[in-house]
Parts: structure tokens; C-alpha cells; sequence
């Protein structure tokens, strides 16, 4: 098999020819996982009856947000830079009902023989100051070429409906202000965020109430 090698392990001309050869090959990452994440939902369906994601979306990050964290993050802007330190260039959000499908779909996505996962950031268990709650793992896939095979990054972002809801406003209210939200604003933010964990912990016992229901029922209907 030919040698993989990692983006970051490549020196990288400066010209349009690489940056279009680089979006190219997140663009090529992000089809690799979206369809991975797809396959594990179908299969989920066919064994469980049960589609443990509601909706996914995926992106590239704009050349201008790309060059905004550069400058952000003290380092000068360059091709080899954004890919070593811009970890989220090709970007998937999986959107689940319940925080238990989240931790499921994380391990399945863990489990995939040629995915590597370089990092996992559990901001459910461990929320953000902001209020913020997701899952996200950066991981790289092997983007077979023709003469090569180069591991590309992808950060993965898994979170319920409420939690989505609850970034979506956040991010608003942030780009509103500019990072300068007046304080009561950023303690409401917080207290919703709280709303929407007492929401999915509402929703998760329901549900599992429902299927138990539903399974004491068809017990009952077997025995008659
Ligand atoms: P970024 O520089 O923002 O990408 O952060 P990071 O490299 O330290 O990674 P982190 O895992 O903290 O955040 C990555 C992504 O998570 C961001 O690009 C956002 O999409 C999302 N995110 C993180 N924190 C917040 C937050 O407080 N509010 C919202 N709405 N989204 C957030
Ligand atoms: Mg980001």
C-alpha cells in the first residue's frame, strides 16, 4: 500500500493551484464521513427500527474565517499554517433527538477502522462558561489519490435538537455584539442553556417511557 501521509507532513506551495488541491481534499473528507455517519444511521434503522440522527450539515470554512483565526490565534497567514493549526476547515454536524444517541453514534463513529480519532471534547459533561453543550471529535480520514494517500481532518460536532437550538441564538447574539453582550444577556443565555438540559433529560425519560409502553402493550396483544 502506498505511504499515508498527513497534511501537515507536506510542504505546501503558496500559490491557488495548492489552496485548490487543499479544499479539494476537505471537500473529499467531509463526503468520506458524511457518507460513514449516513451508513451507520441506515444501519441503525434496519437492526433498531431507529433513526438516532434527525438532520446533518456540513461545511467548508470560508477562506475569510479561515484567515480571521490565523490572525486570531497569533500565527501568520499561510497554507501550511491552516492546515496545522485550523482544525475545523471541513466541518460535520450531526444532529440527534436525545443526548443517549450522541454518545452511541460517538462510539460507532470511535469504532471505524479507518477513522482516527485525534481528540474528543465533551462539552456535555463539561459545558463551556457560555452554556454551551456538544460533542466534538477531530478526526482524520485516509483520502485515497492516484499516487498517494493523504489523512485529512474533520471536526464532528454531535448534538441534540435543543442543544442546536440553543447554539444557533448563541451564535447570533454573539456575532450581534461582537463577543460584548451586555452581562444579563449572557445570564439568560446560561440559564436557557440550563432549560435545554432539564428539555433533553425530559425527552429521554419520555421516550423511554413510550418504548416501554409500547413493549408492555405488544406483550400483552402476544399473550391474548
Ligand atoms: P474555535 O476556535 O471556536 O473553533 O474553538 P476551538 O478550536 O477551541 O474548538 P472548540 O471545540 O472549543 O470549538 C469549536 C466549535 O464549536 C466552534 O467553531 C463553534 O462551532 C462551536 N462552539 C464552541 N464554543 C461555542 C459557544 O460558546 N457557542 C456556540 N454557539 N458555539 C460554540
Ligand atoms: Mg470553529
Amino acid at each position: 500500500m502506498d505511504k499515508v501521509i498527513a497534511l501537515g507532513d507536506v510542504t505546501l506551495g503558496e500559490g491557488v493551484d495548492t489552496w485548490n488541491t487543499i479544499i479539494f481534499l476537505y471537500n473529499s473528507a467531509l463526503k468520506e464521513v458524511q457518507t460513514k455517519v449516513e451508513i451507520l444511521n441506515d444501519e441503525f434503522q434496519q437492526v433498531h427500527q431507529y433513526n438516532p440522527i434527525e438532520y446533518i450539515k456540513s461545511r467548508i470554512k470560508s477562506s475569510e474565517s479561515i484567515v480571521k483565526k490565523l490572525k486570531r490565534c497569533g500565527h501568520d497567514t499561510s497554507i501550511n499554517n491552516m492546515v496545522n493549526y485550523v482544525n475545523d476547515i471541513a466541518g460535520i454536524r450531526i444532529v440527534c433527538s436525545f443526548t443517549s444517541d450522541i454518545y452511541r453514534l460517538a462510539e460507532m463513529i470511535g469504532r471505524q477502522n479507518d477513522l482516527t480519532v485525534i481528540s474528543v471534547k465533551d462539552y456535555i459533561k463539561h459545558p463551556k462558561d457560555s452554556g454551551y453543550k456538544s460533542y466534538h471529535m477531530l478526526v482524520t480520514v485516509p483520502i485515497f489519490l492516484s499516487d498517494r494517500t493523504i489523512d485529512t481532518k474533520v471536526e464532528i460536532q454531535i448534538r441534540t435538537m435543543a442543544m442546536d437550538f440553543w447554539a444557533s441564538l448563541e451564535h447570533k447574539i454573539y456575532y450581534k455584539f461582537e463577543g460584548n453582550a451586555p452581562k444579563y444577556i449572557s445570564q439568560d443565555l446560561r440559564e436557557c442553556s440550563g432549560i435545554v438540559s432539564m428539555l433533553d433529560a425530559k425527552m429521554l425519560q419520555l421516550n423511554e417511557a413510550i418504548l416501554e409502553a409500547k413493549a408492555a402493550q405488544e406483550e400483552e396483544a402476544g399473550a391474548v
